[in-house]
């Protein structure tokens, strides 16, 4: 199903992304990883991200807190503080200096938390006050995985005030330098729990229809497009995937539900969304995983196939690229661009590894969220004297 447009294309293209030119299509997939020590980026995370720059490369930050409301890891960056704001600029020079253009994601976990996270020790917030199931655990700060607690639901009221957190955020990912923001509406966190009828169990104006679920995200949106314009503004959603419970009765028109809205916005503003950025379901969103896959590969395919083909402007995949996988999406017209996760945690050079079809690093996943800032962090070999300067045995992993 090839367009015209990618006709020939390969992973190693250029691209033109809205107002940024890209001079290849392997994405830094955004992941949670833990080292922003007390909700503020450190140092380390400028060398993280510097360390996976490329001169004309795309990197999307892990999951960034709206509010104080919104953690449920450990150790979660957050763009809510002026502390914060000046600490992310660090790490967006860091990026720019290499060339690269950086978003930052936006996130809210929504019922995904625990009162230790919480300020005051108070209950998550979501669409509903059913907790996620003793299937998930999650992971606390003392490095113990507890369960998920019951949440307590938005008031109808409520809802707006948080669609202004994301509005804020937004705003302050502009002043610190970013290039534009992904809104995180995957892999069951907050606006996911608007989205899924396996979740949303509201009788208001967001519960019910699909209209009536997209509502949340659709506001928050318009609220930052409002805010950045839409020349900066992505999202990124999960319709099949079911990874905290967010298990939909029909993710493909979910899935389409969505990418109409997202087409009817793009009218209204006249203007493109940056892109969309699809999970694809043949992976679980930390892929640890394939429990709960919910259709076969042909079904999974058709599913990523039909919001493609729906959707009015660039598409970008995630879960479970390996390089042959990415470079066949792109010659198939399958994805504009490639997002990948894992093997961006073990290879910072990876997008040259890629291009050479050199040996990959195996990543160490026990090192995923820990906060060591360079253990399993930074300290994943470069290919020896590669492009970035960091030498490295291979033979170490
Ligand atoms: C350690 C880890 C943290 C992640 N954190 C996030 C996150 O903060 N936001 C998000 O949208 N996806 C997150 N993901 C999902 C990745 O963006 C990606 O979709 C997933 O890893 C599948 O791609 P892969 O097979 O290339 O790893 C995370 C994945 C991993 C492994």
């Amino acid at each position: 199903m090839a367009d015209s447009s990618q006709q020939g294309a390969t992973l190693f293209s250029p691209y033109k992304l809205g107002k940024f030119s890209l001079s290849h299509r392997v994405v830094l997939a955004p992941m949670t990883r833990c080292r922003a020590l007390n909700r503020i980026p450190q140092p380390a995370l400028a060398d993280y991200y510097s360390q996976r720059s490329t001169n004309g490369g795309f990197l999307i930050t892990e999951g960034t807190l709206v509010s104080n409301t919104a953690a449920g890891f450990p150790h979660v960056p957050g763009i809510y503080t002026d502390e914060q704001v000046e600490a992310w600029k660090k790490v967006v020079d860091a990026a720019h200096a290499k060339g690269s253009i950086i978003f930052c994601q936006l996130w809210h976990v929504g019922r995904a938390s625990h009162q230790v996270y919480q300020p005051g020790g108070g209950s998550p917030i979501s669409s509903t006050s059913k907790p996620i199931s003793g299937r998930w655990r999650i992971l606390l700060p003392d490095g113990s995985y507890g369960t998920y607690p019951k949440p307590r639901a938005l008031e109808t009221y409520e809802i707006p005030q948080v669609v202004e957190q994301y509005r804020r955020a937004a705003l302050n990912a502009i002043r610190a330098g970013f290039d534009g923001i992904e809104i995180h509406g995957a892999h069951g966190y907050l606006i996911d729990q608007f989205l899924k009828d396996g979740i949303n169990d509201r009788v208001d104006e967001y519960g019910g229809s699909y209209a009536n679920r997209c509502k949340f995200l659709v506001q928050i949106i318009e609220a930052v497009v409002a805010a950045i314009g839409a020349d900066r503004v992505a999202v990124r959603i999960s319709p099949a995937i079911d990874h905290l419970d967010a298990m939909d009765s029909d993710p493909l028109s979910l899935g389409l539900a969505v990418v109409e809205r997202l087409n009817k916005l793009q009218l209204n503003f006249a203007a493109k969304l940056v892109y969309l950025h699809v999970t694809q379901p043949r992976y679980t969103a930390y892929g640890q995983t394939e429990s709960g896959r919910p259709g076969t590969e042909e079904e999974e395919n058709h599913l990523m196939r039909t919001l493609r083909k729906a959707y009015e402007g660039t598409f970008m995949c995630s879960g479970g690229f390996t390089r042959e996988l990415g470079m066949q999406a792109v010659a198939e017209g399958d994805a504009d661009l490639v997002s990948y996760g894992r093997l961006f945690i073990s290879n910072p050079d990876l997008v040259l590894r890629l291009k050479l079809n050199a040996p990959l690093n195996k990543y160490v996943r026990k090192t995923f969220y820990t906060q060591d800032p360079v253990v399993g962090y930074t300290d994943y070999p470069f290919l020896s004297n590669g492009s970035s300067g960091r030498g490295g045995s291979l033979s170490r992993l």
